[in-house]
């Protein structure tokens, strides 16, 4: 089974071609912030990603993204089992994201539909909050 681990700054090209292969934002996704994504790596690269951005009172869980190809096989799951260990070891009380293409997927690991209203301010200032999520995307919480 491939690790888990953070990524590295030189992750950001294969973190945004997945991304945009996948129809996701990654226009805001900046070099710098990558040790704030995990992702997983096979001998062709970077197969799978997703990040943590911190904000006061909630992590915003985003850029969830498994190539095509390996699809299936429990990586989206145990990203998000990672990054829900490391935002509660960060002393993150929940976790908020938005989607509009896996709705039941998160709905299957405990994660529920909340009013935007009951968002963070913090995150509701982010920009995929403001800007690059559709406000027909579904806003899913998780306590921690
Ligand atoms: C959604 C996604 C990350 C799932 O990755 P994955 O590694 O195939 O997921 P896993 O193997 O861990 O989990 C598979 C389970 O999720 C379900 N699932 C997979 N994609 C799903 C989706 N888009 N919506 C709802 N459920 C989904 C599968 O039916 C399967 O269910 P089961 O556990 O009951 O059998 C992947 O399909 C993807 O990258 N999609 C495009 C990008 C995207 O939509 N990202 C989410 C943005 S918030």
């Amino acid at each position: 089974m491939e690790p888990i681990a953070p990524l590295v700054a030189s992750d950001h090209s294969a973190v945004c071609a997945l991304l945009r292969d996948a129809g996701l934002p990654s226009t805001d996704v900046q070099a710098p912030a990558m040790p704030d994504f995990l992702g997983v790596r096979t001998h062709g690269g970077l197969v799978a990603a997703i990040g943590l951005e911190r904000y006061d009172g909630a992590g915003l869980l985003r850029s969830l993204v498994v190539a095509p190809g390996q699809r299936g096989l429990g990586l989206a799951s145990r990203l998000v089992d990672a990054l829900e260990r490391r935002a509660k070891a960060d002393g993150l009380p929940r976790l908020v994201l938005l989607t509009e293409s896996a709705r039941s997927f998160f709905e299957h690991r405990g994660y529920a539909v909340v009013a935007r209203e009951q968002v963070p301010a913090e995150v509701l200032r982010s920009e995929q909050f403001r800007e690059l999520c559709p406000a027909s995307a579904a806003c899913l919480s998780k306590i921690l």
